[in-house]
């Protein structure tokens, strides 16, 4: 699995990253605004960490993939990655999209019981929402259970559990194909070295002897391949896919009327150039491709390619510092509200909120607000000179992070602002 090469910082000066303009995010007067609003105005009301969400933007991205799902010819069904943003004004622009099931509509793929009784309590019904769990326990199983819901299975135990419990149940099998991709190794949910992840080719026979002993129905495969993958790992993808249609043939010989592939998540958005974004088209043709000899659903489950560039996480330049070699440039918000690169290694990108497309003159470490050494944002970082009380914007910050949000060392989870695009 390659996934991208860290990005070499830049010779000095540099020019300031423009590849995020976007409608919704821009620079009007020479300040960064979403929808109209002037961001370093937002900051200053309401301060820091402050999250504004572009509620235009999710409905976008969803667009932009079930375009590329139906030029393929695909018969296809969404379901959103609850986890990535269950916040309820999000999910209100979701559910307004159209009917789940319908080529226009989005379901919900859960995780937990709580995500279930949270789509629930949203709008969803039972029939669109989907689990796909790992490490489920009988507890778990008392709610899971209680609701016409999908359940994707992810090992040989939780069919056996399920099949005690509900024999005769109509259920999806997870996999992990043996292949996988993911912005970095870590993210990588599939692969040749174990996961803690779905059914190994190696214990498939295993997992349909355990649906048959319990007479559950299997109708559906499923697997992930990994999160955050760009555009020039479409064939890792396609690996992925691959080796799960030959799992998939093995499930059809068992007498399995399979109905529905669902190919998870994963797709990733561009953080930093030169990344390069996945190929919807050349995306969706592959799954087409390789699922045409086969009369199943394709299903979609993208949860950060719908979310991570609907927001930007404003803070404040509490200090400019040299230390060693380093220059330290602190912001008032912590790791406990942007996990992103101490977590995930994933990059982001930093933007004054004044002047936004100044020069950049200096490598420097983004660091946040939390006692902790790893609590960085970003590294070898060009930055031009910025003053103390400066504003920022971190961006790429919709998916997951407000969601994961916690209050380590008491320091706040802050506010979210949802911002409607003129027009
Ligand atoms: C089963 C499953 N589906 C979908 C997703 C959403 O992934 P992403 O946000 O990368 O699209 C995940 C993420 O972990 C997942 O585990």
């Amino acid at each position: 699995m390659s996934a991208p090469a860290p990005i070499a910082p830049p010779a000095l000066p540099a020019a300031a990253p423009t590849w995020w303009r976007r409608p919704g995010l821009d620079v009007v007067g020479d300040r960064l605004a979403l929808n109209g609003h002037d961001l370093d105005a937002l900051l200053r009301e309401h301060g820091a960490p402050l999250f504004a969400y572009d509620l235009a933007r999710p409905a976008e991205s969803v667009r932009a993939l079930q375009g590329a799902l139906r030029r393929a010819g695909l018969r296809y069904v969404t379901r959103f990655a609850l986890k990535s943003c269950p916040d309820p004004r999000i999910l209100a622009v979701l559910r307004g999209l159209g009917e789940p099931g319908t080529p226009e509509g989005i379901g919900i793929d859960a995780c937990s019981p709580g995500e279930v009784l949270h789509a629930l309590a949203n709008g969803w019904a039972p029939d669109s929402i989907s689990h796909t769990g790992t490490n489920v326990s009988e507890r778990d199983l008392d709610v899971l259970l209680a609701h016409p819901i999908r359940l994707n299975l992810d090992g040989v135990s939780q069919l056996e559990r399920v099949g005690r419990r509900a024999p005769g149940r109509t259920v999806g099998i997870r996999v992990n194909p043996g292949a996988g991709a993911g912005y970095t190794d870590h993210l990588a949910y599939a692969g040749e070295r174990p996961t803690k992840f779905g059914v190994m080719p190696d214990r498939l026979d295993d997992a349909i002897a355990a649906a048959r002993r319990h007479g559950l129905v299997v109708d559906t495969l499923h697997f992930h391949a990994g999160s955050g993958w760009l555009g020039g790992q479409l064939g890792e993808f396609e690996a992925a896919l691959a080796r799960a249609t030959v799992m998939l043939e093995r499930l059809l010989d068992a007498g399995f009327a399979i109905r529905e592939v669902n190919v998870g998540g994963g797709l990733g958005r561009v953080a930093r150039e030169p990344e390069v974004p996945v190929d919807l088209d050349a995306y969706a043709q592959s799954i087409a491709a390789h699922l045409a000899p086969y009369d199943v659903t394709a299903a979609f489950e993208p949860g950060d390619f719908v979310m991570k560039d609907a927001a930007v996480l404003l803070a404040e330049v509490v200090s400019v510092e040299r230390r060693g070699d380093v220059t330290f440039v602190g912001l008032d918000v912590g790791w406990n509200v942007n996990c992103a690169y101490f977590i995930y290694g994933y990059a982001q990108e930093v933007v004054p909120l004044v002047a936004p497309l100044r020069e950049r003159t200096q490598l420097v470490t983004v660091a946040g607000h939390i006692n902790e050494a790893g609590d960085v944002f970003a590294e070898d970082y060009p930055l031009p000179e910025l003053a103390e009380g400066e504003g920022v914007a971190i961006l790429n910050a919709g998916g997951y992070l407000a969601a994961m949000s916690m209050t380590h060392c008491l320091r706040p989870t802050g506010t979210a602002l949802y911002l409607e695009r003129p027009g």
